[in-house]
């Protein structure tokens, strides 16, 4: 419409000062009725008139040809948009991709629960109905899985949900009959000697970016006595080195299905560099993208503070041996706010900072003597750091602990299992006494069981 109107102005410009109305013919061509106010016949200014319309119909017949290029390339366009606008349509009522990465899930999810529960059959003497019967129903979920998978792909929510009571009372299960003996440690106490050994790994779920975003963190609030509700996940980009999203699910629940959630994208010029965040008092902290600065994001406010990291090697000078970027890997524990780090002056190896979590200034540090791109990540505990190497595919090890109390350094083994091949973060929340890892995108989490102070020799 709006090109139609051009050409009409264009016609009447070129009428040479004479009172004219131009109009289009059904070929398109502009045709201008010229109304002479002299009566007799004006041979030069013809002759003139006819030269210009001569000129006019080429350039207009060049305008046309343009638009008739525009609207092959414009068609091009909307065929595309429609494909995509199809693909997208799909993805949302649950299409192909989706599911199948959801049914892939779904059968890791049960082949762990079913280990789970061969585990607890073995250590409960004799016989009980409760956990037969949890047998009888994974099995039947599993069986419901791959007849869902050859014929519907839209009860996945359903699944989920069921498997999500099943794992609850699973959890109970395991909590009442297998560690009976151990006396409880409260939480965001130390009264106990030190860490005794980890639980096998619980996957929670696949990210939900998909597997594709192999590099990240999430967790829940490590502040002692936070809220433990909202569950946060921190997917890096697909480089593994920028952090410019966080999700925030108001339940476990709601983070299992998927539901619920609150996502906050973060700025470029305030933006993350790897895994090594942490959520401390509802704000996350992290490493500012390509600088040694630590970022303060408050997750209620979106205000953000930063401060330099006097002397962090930054950029991968340091990082951990199974991923980049993490040269500066912020933990929490019982005591605090804690920075892991390593410095040209300490050659590589572990600094370990005491961080105040309002100043964002290190109030303390400790240089220890294991080199930080052999390990593959490390967390604090009652103010002892861990750290942890790779076995084989199957297998971590916690190899390696300092205890900032008495500046002394140690070696231990305790055997992680791991469900995916690379440790992307691990961090440990004193709420509920649980790692928290990112394992080539799937969220895991693991029990820390600890030696009572009577067990000490
Ligand atoms: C041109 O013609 C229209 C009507 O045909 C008239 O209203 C208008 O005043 C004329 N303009 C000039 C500049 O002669
Ligand atoms: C749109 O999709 C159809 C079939 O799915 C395909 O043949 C066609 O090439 C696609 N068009 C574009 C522009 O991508
Ligand atoms: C298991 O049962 C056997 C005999 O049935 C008994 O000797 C043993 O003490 C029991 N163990 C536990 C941990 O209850
Ligand atoms: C498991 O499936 C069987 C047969 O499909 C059925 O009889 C049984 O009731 C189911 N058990 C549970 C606990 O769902
Ligand atoms: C430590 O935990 C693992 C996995 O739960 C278990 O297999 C192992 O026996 C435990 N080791 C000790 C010394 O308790
Ligand atoms: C935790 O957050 C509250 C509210 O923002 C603040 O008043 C308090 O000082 C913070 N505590 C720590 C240890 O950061």
């Amino acid at each position: 419409m709006q090109l139609l109107i051009f050409f009409l102005g264009f016609c009447r410009a070129a009428s040479l000062a004479v009172n004219a109305t131009g109009i289009f013919n059904e070929r398109e061509v502009c045709q201008c009725t010229v109304t002479l106010p002299d009566a007799t016949f004006p041979a030069d200014r013809m002759e003139k008139l006819e030269i210009e319309n001569g000129k006019l119909s080429v350039s207009v017949q060049q305008q046309i040809n343009k638009i008739e290029n525009y609207q092959l390339t414009l068609t091009g366009y909307l065929q595309k948009l429609a494909n995509l606008t199809k693909r997208v349509e799909v993805a949302e009522v649950g299409g192909i991709s989706y599911t199948e990465l959801d049914f892939e899930l779904l059968k890791l999810e049960i082949k762990e629960m079913e280990s789970l529960v061969v585990q607890l059959k073995a250590t409960i003497n004799g016989s009980s109905s409760l956990v037969e019967s949890l047998f009888v129903e994974i099995r039947n979920i599993s069986i419901m899985v791959n007849q869902l998978e050859s014929y519907d792909k839209n009860n996945v929510l359903a699944v989920r949900r069921e498997i999500a009571s099943l794992r609850k009372r699973l959890e109970e299960c395991e909590k009442n009959q297998v560690y009976p003996t151990q006396s409880p440690i409260s939480y965001g106490t130390c009264k106990h000697g030190g860490l005794a050994n980890i639980s096998k790994p619980f996957v929670v779920q696949l990210n939900w970016l998909g597997f594709s975003y192999k590099f990240g963190g999430w967790g829940k609030d490590s502040f002692t006595g936070a809220e433990q509700d909202i569950h946060w996940v921190a997917p890096l980009q697909t480089d593994g080195r920028m952090m410019n999203i966080i999700r925030l699910c108001p339940s476990y629940d709601d983070l299992l299905l998927y539901k619920r959630p609150t996502d906050k994208t973060i700025g470029y010029t305030i933006a993350g560099q790897g895994g090594g965040m942490i959520v401390f008092n509802n704000s996350i902290y992290y490493n500012c993208y390509n600088t040694r600065d630590i970022c303060k994001y408050n997750l209620d406010t979106n205000a953000v503070e930063r401060k330099v990291l006097t002397d962090a090697t930054f950029n991968n000078r340091f990082s951990y041996s199974s991923s980049s970027w993490q040269d500066i890997d912020l933990a929490s524990d019982e005591d605090g706010l804690w920075v892991i780090y390593s410095t040209e002056q300490n050659a590589g190896n572990i600094v370990i900072g005491k961080l105040g979590s309002i100043s964002l200034v290190v109030e303390k540090t400790w240089s220890t003597s294991q080199y930080k791109p052999a390990v593959t990540n490390a967390f604090m505990v009652c103010g002892v750091l861990y750290a942890t190497r790779t076995l084989n595919t199957r297998k971590e090890e916690i190899f390696y602990m300092y205890d900032t109390k008495t500046n002394k350094e140690g070696q231990l083994s305790i055997i992680l299992e791991k469900m995916m091949e690379n440790v992307q973060s691990l961090s440990y929340n004193p709420n509920d006494h649980k790692l928290y890892m990112y394992n080539d995108g799937y969220l895991i989490t693991y029990d820390l069981s600890f030696k009572t102070l009577s067990n000490m020799a």
